[in-house]
């Protein structure tokens, strides 16, 4: 079905918001009644009433008041921040005058971004049979943190759809979004339900007169839920009992099994995998695969990008050790950008000398293991087109190994 490729590339097909929905609409049926797909329900989904289906606020308040420091430390990750709703301060890209446009390879075509009223759009102007024709869209959803970039989407009848221009943090400019080709307008790539999944706490699907429309009781940004699963039993059990300092009735991924801890990461880091149920109804400690079928991407050596679970299987520190899971070097309710600290974490196993290179490396080898094991590596498969050139974001290989060209 949908590959990670073709999702942040593609999203799922090149139809018209307007004109040709009704297509579209057969190719999103297409996705959903595919053997095993189960059409999404309304009780699967909505949470229960005083926490998961509620504003992230909300819910994230409740667990502030006796997890202070875990919330205040995960508001800033990347996790909590990877969807808003769009505003002047959610979306990242410059709109002053000059650098609010996108010029493309066509001088006829570019795009601006515009804001009026505090809401933002973007505004594609082109020739089309010796005529100037223009269109333009409200920015209403940002997703990406920002960390590298932002795309952008709006809602037309009911269903979302990517705009074409996004933010790359490299360079603070507008691009061309993933997979959309330099000098073409087009809005109408509509927004599959798997990039919500991994991007968001919850978005529901719905079919009104067969048009497929997502619910707007939904929640941005990945909240507590997502690896923690439902909290409400939680929360009323310890308001109720204050003195009992065991947590009770909330899943811990740490206390699961090590494949089981794996795969709360693997529901949105183990790549390409087609969808059999939504995964927005998953808990830590199901099992994944009811949820998603094998990864059948390349191997030994999967992209960069978002199949970090494959590759660190592909370790040997994951192989020949029992107990290295993704929660060994990182914490995820903090942002985590100091590479002398995640270096630590290696100490915690390799307490060897690293005799020969200390020597050749004098100082490097004590602050960073990362640069050498861990190389930034571009990724196969995620394309941006900026009008001079083809362009491919850097991510960590999580195949910790010798790269010979580290070498010296
Ligand atoms: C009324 C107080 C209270 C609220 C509200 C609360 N918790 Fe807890 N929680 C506790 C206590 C007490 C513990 C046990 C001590 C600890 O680990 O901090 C705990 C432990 C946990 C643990 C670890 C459990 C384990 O097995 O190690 C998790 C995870 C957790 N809480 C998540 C949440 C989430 C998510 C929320 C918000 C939806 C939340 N809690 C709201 C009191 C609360
Ligand atoms: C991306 C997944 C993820 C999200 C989102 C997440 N957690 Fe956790 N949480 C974990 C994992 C994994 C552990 C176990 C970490 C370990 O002990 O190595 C954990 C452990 C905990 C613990 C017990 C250990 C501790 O650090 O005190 C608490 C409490 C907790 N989380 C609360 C929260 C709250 C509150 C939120 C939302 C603000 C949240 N978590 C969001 C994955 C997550
Ligand atoms: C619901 C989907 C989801 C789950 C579950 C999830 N992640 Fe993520 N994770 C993401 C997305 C999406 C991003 C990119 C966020 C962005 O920058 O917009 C991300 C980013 C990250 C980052 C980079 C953070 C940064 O500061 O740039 C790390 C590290 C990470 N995840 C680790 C984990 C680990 C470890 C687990 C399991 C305990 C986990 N994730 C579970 C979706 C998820
Ligand atoms: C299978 C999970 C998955 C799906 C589906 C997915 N993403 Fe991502 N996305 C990630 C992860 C994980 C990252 C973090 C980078 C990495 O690990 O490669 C990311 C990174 C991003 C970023 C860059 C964030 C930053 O600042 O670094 C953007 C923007 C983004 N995704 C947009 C989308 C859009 C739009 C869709 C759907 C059309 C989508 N993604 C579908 C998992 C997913
Ligand atoms: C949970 C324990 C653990 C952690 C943490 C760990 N490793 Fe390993 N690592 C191992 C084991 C076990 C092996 C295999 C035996 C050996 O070569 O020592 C290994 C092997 C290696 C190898 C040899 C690889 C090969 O293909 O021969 C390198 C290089 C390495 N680790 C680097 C690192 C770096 C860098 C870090 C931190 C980013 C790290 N390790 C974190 C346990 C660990
Ligand atoms: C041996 C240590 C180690 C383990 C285990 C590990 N990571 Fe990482 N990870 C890192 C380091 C170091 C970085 C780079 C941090 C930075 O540059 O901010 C990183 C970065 C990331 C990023 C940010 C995107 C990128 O590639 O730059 C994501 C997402 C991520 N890790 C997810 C995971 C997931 C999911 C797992 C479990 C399958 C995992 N990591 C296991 C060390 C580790
Ligand atoms: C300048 C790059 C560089 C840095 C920094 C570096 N390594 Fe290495 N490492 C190498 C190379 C190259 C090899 C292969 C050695 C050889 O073949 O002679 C290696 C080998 C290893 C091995 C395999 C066993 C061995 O000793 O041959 C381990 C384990 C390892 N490194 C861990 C680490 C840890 C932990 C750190 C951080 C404290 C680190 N390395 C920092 C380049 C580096």
């Amino acid at each position: 079905m949908q590959s990670l490729q073709s999702i942040h590339n593609s999203g799922i097909g090149k139809v018209d918001a307007d004109r040709r929905l009704g297509v579209f609409v057969l190719m999103l049926a297409g996705l959903l009644f595919l053997p095993g797909c189960q059409v999404l329900s309304l009780e699967t989904l909505r949470g229960e009433p005083a926490l998961i289906g509620q504003t992230k606020r909300e819910a994230d308040i409740a667990c502030r008041d006796c997890h202070r420091d875990v919330v205040d430390r995960y508001l800033s990750t990347a996790h909590y921040r990877t969807s808003f709703e769009a505003s002047l301060q959610t979306v990242s890209g410059p709109i002053e005058d000059g650098r609010n446009i996108l010029r493309t390879r066509d001088p006829l075509t570019h795009f601006r971004i515009i804001q009026e009223d505090g809401q933002l759009f973007q505004v594609a102007e082109w020739m089309e049979k010796g005529r100037r024709k223009e269109r333009k869209e409200p920015i209403d959803l940002v997703v990406g943190s920002g960390r590298k970039g932002q795309s952008y989407l709006f809602w037309k009848d009911g269903f979302l759809f990517q705009l074409p221009v996004s933010y790359l943090v490299e360079g603070d400019q507008w691009i061309n979004s993933p997979g959309f080709e330099d000098g073409k307008v087009n809005f109408g790539r509509g927004i599959p339900p798997r990039c919500l999944e991994c991007h968001a706490t919850h978005f529901l699907l719905e079919f009104e007169d067969n048009q497929p429309r997502y619910n707007r009781d939904y929640m941005t940004g990945i909240g507590c839920g997502r690896c923690h699963g439902r909290a409400n039993r939680h929360v009323s059990y310890h308001r109720a009992n204050p003195n009992d300092r065991q947590g009770r009735f909330i899943v811990n991924p740490a206390r699961l099994s090590r494949t089981r801890e794996l795969e709360s990461c693997a529901v949105c880091h183990s790549g390409d995998r087609e969808v059999k149920k939504s995964t927005f109804a998953y808990t830590p400690g199901d099992n994944l695969s009811e949820f998603l079928a094998p990864d059948t991407g390349p191997q030994p050596y999967p992209d960069v990008h978002g199949n970090q679970v494959a590759l660190l299987s592909h370790s040997a520190c994951f192989q020949e050790s029992d107990v290295m899971t993704c929660t060994t070097c990182h914490d995820v309710h903090q942002t985590e950008r100091d590479l002398a600290a995640m270096s630590e974490k290696c100490l915690a196993c390799h307490t060897e000398e690293h005799s020969t290179l200390e020597s050749r490396h004098l100082g490097r080898l004590q602050d960073n293991c990362i640069d050498c094991h861990m190389p930034l590596r571009e990724s196969r498969v995620l394309t941006i087109h900026l009008p001079d050139r083809v362009y491919a974001p850097q991510y960590r290989d999580h195949r910790i190994a010798v790269y010979p060209e580290t070498k010296r």
